[in-house]
């Protein structure tokens, strides 16, 4: 899974950051039980993230400790998994498809679409914490494609202006008027 620095550095203590005991010691108790040199590294940051919704900075180095490794290589692996959330997710989090399926279908105007009407890009949230589009990867419901998924729900098959539609719908009824199917991309 991830793979493990050569050096004895990763033998070393590691101190905690200065932040929430509380959290820290939480996060202690999720990860008790998982063995260093063994692939649970992903079940820890699962466990996190379900209880906090995002994987805090403080639980690195406590991650480090627990895995006998570094906090570079716990970075490396949360950043290699696009899955795994480093900030608290905003109010409406919109995930985007960028599998294959999708893509060939039109999926890349849609989230051209999505990334204008919500005002911020992809993996990115709002300034305010009201949306934020997230990139994930084919779950394998591609006869959906091009898709989106919104609160647990599928979105789709899509079009750029059933994506519009959606947009302006999540930022309130004000916006809610139906959007005219852009040029050049009849029946995406
Ligand atoms: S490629 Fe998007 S669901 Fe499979």
């Amino acid at each position: 899974m991830f793979s493990q620095a050569s050096h004895n550095s990763r033998l070393a203590a590691v101190a905690p950051l200065a932040g929430s005991a509380g959290l820290s010691a939480r996060v202690q108790e999720l990860i008790n039980d998982l063995r260093p040199d063994h692939a649970d590294l992903l079940t820890a940051l699962h466990r996190i993230q379900h209880e906090y919704g995002y994987v805090p900075p403080e639980a690195v180095p406590l991650l480090a400790g627990q895995f006998n490794t570094t906090p570079a290589i716990v970075f490396g692996t949360i950043d290699f998994y696009s899955e795994v959330r480093t900030a608290p997710p905003a109010e409406e989090v919109v995930e985007w498809c960028s599998g294959p399926a999708c893509l060939l279908k039109g999926s890349l105007r849609i989230r051209r679409a999505l990334e204008a009407e919500l005002g911020c890009g992809m993996n990115e949230a709002t300034g305010d914490g009201r949306w934020e589009l997230r990139l994930v990867q084919c779950d394998g419901t591609c006869h959906l494609a091009p898709l989106l998924r919104h609160r647990g729900r599928y979105l789709g098959p899509l079009s750029t202006s059933e994506a519009i539609r959606f947009a302006r719908a999540l930022k309130g009824p004000a916006q809610a008027a139906p959007a005219p199917e852009p040029p050049g991309e009849p029946g995406t």
